[in-house]
């Protein structure tokens, strides 16, 4: 049995993802070269849509990869195509095809495009959501551009893949004794009711959810910085959540094995997941 029943869509050519082959000299395999976006979908509708497709912009725009025309028709077309109600969407933009040379200086490259979707069968964050997430720390070894959403995630997947060898969940990067990020998400603190989030800079994503929660978190009365925070800051906070477009907030009750509000659950955490379900069901666009 096929291991996907997903359609992808290829250069524009339609084919079931199990099947697609990649040529072999897209800059991508070779050297990690091409950036992504995943979103998520609600009935039918990709959440932020807006959002996304500005930041993929921003990283093709970051890495010199040009030519990419819009792809909002693509991505509504998979979308249907799969009928996917409740699922996600990932796509992905390399530099293009091209003997294995390192510089693409004067290459005429045609940017290979990859876009899928897929239907969830149920939340793949709502169990997580009622037992919240556990996560380890880990020292942050990427890159100086971690603003670009490309796809070089190897320090990502080897952080995360320590973390559940630990039995946890996540990891959260430390760079210089600082809070930066989560190998797939952004991380908040609480401490006496005030939010904080490690400000924009070059070593982390400008989330999706960030932004929203920043902004949604004020909207509703919350005190929000977008400040560092230090790894005791970290220890010391009353609650603690991290937020992506698959995940979109989940409370962390423990890190590195020490419980984070007595290993419940916190109020601030459960109103930014809520915060944001809220807004997919009322302002699909
Ligand atoms: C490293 C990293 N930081 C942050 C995020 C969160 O971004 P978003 O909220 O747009 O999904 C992600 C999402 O995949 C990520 O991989």
């Amino acid at each position: 049995m096929a291991a996907f029943t997903t359609f992808a869509s290829f250069n524009k050519e339609i084919i079931l993802l199990d099947e697609l082959k990649v040529p072999i000299n897209d800059r991508a395999f070779f050297f990690g070269d091409g950036v992504y976006e995943v979103l998520r979908v609600y009935q039918g509708q990709p959440f932020l849509f807006d959002e996304h497709m500005e930041r993929l912009k921003r990283s093709l725009s970051a890495v010199n990869i040009h030519g990419v025309p819009d792809l909002t028709k693509d991505i509504l077309a998979n979308i249907a195509l799969n009928d996917v109600g409740e699922g996600m969407v990932y796509m992905q933009i390399s530099r293009g095809s091209a003997p294995r040379v390192h510089s693409f200086h004067n290459a005429s490259l045609t940017p290979n495009i990859l876009i899928y979707s897929k239907p969830f069968h149920e939340h793949p964050s709502d169990h997580e959501a009622k037992t919240g997430i556990t996560a380890i720390t880990h020292d942050d070894i990427r890159w100086g551009r971690c603003d670009i959403k490309s796809i070089n995630l190897l320090p990502n997947c080897l952080a995360q893949s320590l973390a559940h060898e630990k039995g946890a969940h996540e990891a959260i990067f430390i760079r210089n004794d600082k809070v930066t990020e989560g190998s797939s998400c952004n991380v908040f603190l609480v401490k006496n009711n005030v939010i904080k989030t490690p400000p924009l800079s070059p070593q982390i994503l400008p989330g999706t959810r960030r932004q929203f929660l920043t902004h949604s978190l004020r909207a509703d009365g919350f005190h929000v910085l977008e400040e560092t925070a230090t790894k005791s800051e970290l220890y010391d906070a009353d609650e603690v959540f991290i937020t992506s477009s698959i995940k979109e907030a989940l409370a962390v009750i423990a890190i590195d094995q020490k419980p984070i509000n007595g290993g419940q659950i916190g109020d601030i955490s459960k109103r930014a997941r809520e915060l944001i379900l809220d807004a997919a069901k009322s302002r699909l666009n």
